[in-house]
């Protein structure tokens, strides 16, 4: 009987850190290492990290930190910092942090195994944060257990980006786009389906730039862009509702637009972020497209699919940022009215252009905008789920509700939770029927009707 380890593994960040995250846990397995969830008890602790602002960095390192008198006690545990982190202080990390072993860059993370085994042997203490732009991500199955979110998963589509908005640390940190080879995306989606996932969300840091980096059309078959892909996903049997984020909105092709028009599968969610609503600052971060560009896209969409929900994420306090810039964004807000919105203060970056820019905001501006466009987005969101009740949605189901006994949770296809009261022979993944009696702060109730 070959001897098993606890591994223990904490994730900051996007979707694609709680993907490879995913990866790692795998591969970790296959090398007899079973998930714990006390870091005490493990003989090996991965940090996958996020360093998208400055705040998402300092949190890693103060938990790398304390991990520094786990060490101590057992010498032979062995400390892996992984993701943008890693790939972005590289070795320093290892000088700063003579407790740790291992440093490893998203495009390393299938090395984890091997590295973790010599580490373990030699007390070798390794950085393998190579970015090459030849970079292949290799195929690999994921394994589908019984855990309760079971029914849905991430299928990461490619990595890295070409854009270089002038805020931001990940083309530095992910590299440059490299897209996975279609027929390893639909053969993970179909193993997905025939393991009992219903849905599925496709990943990338900008999906509609899928297949560019893959050579001229036609040499890969027949899919070779976005829309390509979307077609041949929701063609899997068994697969009920794709997803997909994150789009860049100077890359939304008519194409990707008329997708909403004609698969049904296709969630009515679009997260599309538009950062600010001042062409003043969209051109200071370099994002190619002006506010009339982002709201003509808004209104296509709107268009094909009147019931899309619309998400976005927003930045306040870019350097140089004025008042004025600033209530163009708060009426930008007012106009698209998103779904919801995920807002930051600006935050410097290592590497990234807008660090070494003039006119940086201070930060009680900073904080008085945020908390100003948060409460109005709230506002929104509210108003748009009360203008829900007494209608009746489609939900999956995802499992009992947290909050209130003997209740179900679920989602809509415009992605937001409703708990609602239905019988205890529902399954995750099942859709049903739900008529929706209250809005509630950050979730709708309701009565299931029937299944589908
Ligand atoms: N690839 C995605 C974004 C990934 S980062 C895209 O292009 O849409 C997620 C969000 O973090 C960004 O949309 C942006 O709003 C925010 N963000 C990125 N860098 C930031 C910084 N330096 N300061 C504050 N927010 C930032
Ligand atoms: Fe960052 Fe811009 Fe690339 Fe998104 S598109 S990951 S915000 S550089
Ligand atoms: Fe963070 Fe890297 Fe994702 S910086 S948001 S983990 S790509």
């Amino acid at each position: 009987m070959t001897e098993t380890r606890n591994l223990y593994i904490e994730t900051f960040g996007c979707q694609m850190n709680e993907r490879d995250s995913e990866i790692m846990t795998q591969l970790m397995s296959q090398a007899a290492y079973l998930e714990t969830s006390r870091p005490e008890e493990a003989d090996c602790i991965v940090v996958n990290t996020c360093s998208i602002r400055g705040k998402a960095a300092q949190k890693a390192y103060s938990l790398l930190g304390g991990y520094r008198r786990l060490k101590k006690r057992r010498p032979e545990l062995v400390i892996a910092v992984a993701g943008c982190v890693a790939q972005q202080d590289g070795e320093n990390l290892l000088k700063k942090m003579p407790h740790l072993d291992l440093v490893i860059g998203p495009q390393n993370i299938y090395r984890l195994p091997e590295l973790v085994e010599s580490a373990r042997r030699q007390a070798t203490r390794t950085t393998a944060t190579e970015l090459s732009k030849d970079f292949v991500i290799p195929p690999f199955l994921p394994q589908v257990n019984g855990t309760a979110t079971n029914h849905k998963r991430f299928v990461t589509i490619m990595q890295g980006c070409n854009n270089f908005c002038t805020y931001c640390v990940v083309p530095h940190t992910r590299g440059r786009e490299v897209s996975r080879k279609p027929e390893d995306i639909i053969n993970e989606v179909r193993h997905l389906a025939d393991h009992g996932v219903r849905e599925v969300t496709l990943l990338g840091q900008n999906v509609n730039s899928y297949g560019q980096d893959r050579g001229p059309a036609g040499t890969t078959g027949q899919i070779d862009d976005f829309p390509a892909l979307l077609q041949a996903v929701v063609a899997v049997e068994g697969i009920y509702r794709v997803r997909f984020t994150t789009s860049h909105p100077k890359d939304l092709s008519p194409e990707l637009i008329d997708c909403f028009a004609q698969l049904n599968k296709l969630c009515p969610h679009f997260h599309l972020p538009v950062q600010s609503g001042s062409d003043r600052i969209l051109a200071r971060m370099n994002r190619k497209y002006s506010r009339a560009d982002y709201l003509a896209r808004v209104a296509q969409l709107r268009r094909v699919r009147p019931d899309i929900a619309i998400t976005t994420d927003l930045i306040v306090g870019f350097p140089g940022e004025t008042e004025a810039d600033f209530e163009a964004t708060m009426e930008l807000v007012n106009f698209v009215r998103y779904d919801s919105a995920f807002s930051f203060k600006y935050s410097d970056r290592p590497n990234a252009a807008a660090a070494a820019f003039d006119d940086k905001v201070p930060e009680e501006v900073k904080s008085r905008r945020l908390s100003l466009l948060q409460q109005r987005q709230e506002e929104i969101s509210r108003e748009i789920g009360r203008s829900m009740v007494g209608s009746t949605v489609e939900v999956m189901v995802e499992g009992r509700s947290k909050n209130s006994d003997g209740q179900w949770s679920g989602r809509t296809p415009t992605n937001r939770i409703v708990n609602f009261t239905g019988p205890d022979s529902l399954r995750p993944g099942e859709l049903v029927d739900v008529y929706l009696e209250e809005a509630c702060r950050h979730s709708l109730r309701g009565r299931m009707r029937r299944a589908k």
